[in-house]
């Protein structure tokens, strides 16, 4: 899976003290987690994680469960951003660039904190560094095969070729393995499905991206990974790094018990 589980790297070692940062410019932190796993009473536990903009956001999802998703994905966003550097997490607050893409917004000389977030029914996932452009998105498997067929349309044609040929049994699975690396290399540079989908194109087997040459993008400048988050979804990292191969990735299901205990002390998570 290309990735170092949680117990053996670093996030093993939080909650940091004294200010020092456990991301660098050569590390990555994901955090991912399943709705499923928030016991009925936590949820109001989790949304005291959030900021007050945040929580008036949550209340506005018409269906419990897209609101539930949202203030997972919000709640590891802050926990996971508080777990690496020592600070609390209603520290945080995020500014957005011209197609939306949320950033920590860094004091005078501060450490340029990167984190990008992506909620779907039933999980959401958190992926945090320093300095270097990162995305990530996690899909539900279970998805509607017309919507498919659409979005299917606005892949590069080698990308098309694949899917018409995957047998009909993992027809959904490969189009959302393709479609997490595309959304996870779009939010990574930050524009979203402004950016065409079809002037890039993935390779599912070592998930390598080339670039059209329009796009102006160098594949050697780039990392993804794809790790198994459970049965019901799918999850791609993207990362760009001068040198993508020595990146360490650290990666694995929340400590739901560490950001509940952070939660509910409002400050400092408590040490493993
Ligand atoms: C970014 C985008 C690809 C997300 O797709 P999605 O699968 O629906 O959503 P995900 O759950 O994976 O990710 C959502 C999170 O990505 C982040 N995000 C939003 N815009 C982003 C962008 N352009 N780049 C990277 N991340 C972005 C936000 O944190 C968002 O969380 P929030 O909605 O809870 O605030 C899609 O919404 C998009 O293209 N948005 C751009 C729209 C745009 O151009 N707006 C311009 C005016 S602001």
């Amino acid at each position: 899976m290309n990735i170092d589980p949680i117990d053996e790297g670093f996030l093993s070692h939080g909650p940091v003290q004294g200010g020092n940062v456990l991301v660098s410019r050569d590390r990555v932190a994901l955090w991912w987690l399943a709705t499923e796993c928030i016991a009925p009473g936590d949820w109001e536990v989790l949304a005291g994680l959030l900021s007050p903009e945040e929580r008036t956001r949550a209340a506005r999802f018409h269906f419990e469960r897209d609101r539930h998703s949202y203030i997972l994905a919000h709640a590891l966003c802050r926990s996971l951003l508080a777990f690496c550097t020592g600070r609390r997490p209603c520290d945080f607050s995020f500014e957005t660039g011209d197609h939306g893409k949320p950033e920590v917004i860094a004091g005078p000389g501060g450490t340029r904190l990167r984190i990008n977030i992506s909620h779907t029914r039933g999980m959401a996932a958190a992926a945090l560094t320093v300095d270097h452009d990162i995305g990530v998105d996690v899909e539900w498997l279970d998805r509607n095969v017309g919507a498919i067929a659409v979005a299917e349309s606005h892949f590069a044609p080698c990308e098309q070729a694949v899917l018409a040929a995957a047998p009909e049994i993992r027809k959904v699975a490969t189009f959302l393995a393709f479609w997490t690396l595309k959304e996870a290399y779009v939010k990574a540079i930050g524009k979203g499905l402004s950016q065409p989908l079809q002037a890039f194109s993935f390779q599912l087997e070592d998930c390598t991206i080339r670039f059209d040459d329009a796009l102006g993008d160098d594949p050697a400048l780039w990392r993804f990974v794809r790790p198994d988050p459970g049965r019901d979804h799918t999850l791609a990292l993207a990362m760009r790094h001068p040198h993508p191969l020595t990146l360490e990735i650290c990666g694995g299901p929340a400590p739901l018990d560490q950001v509940l205990a952070l939660a509910m002390g409002g400050g400092q998570m408590s040490r493993r």
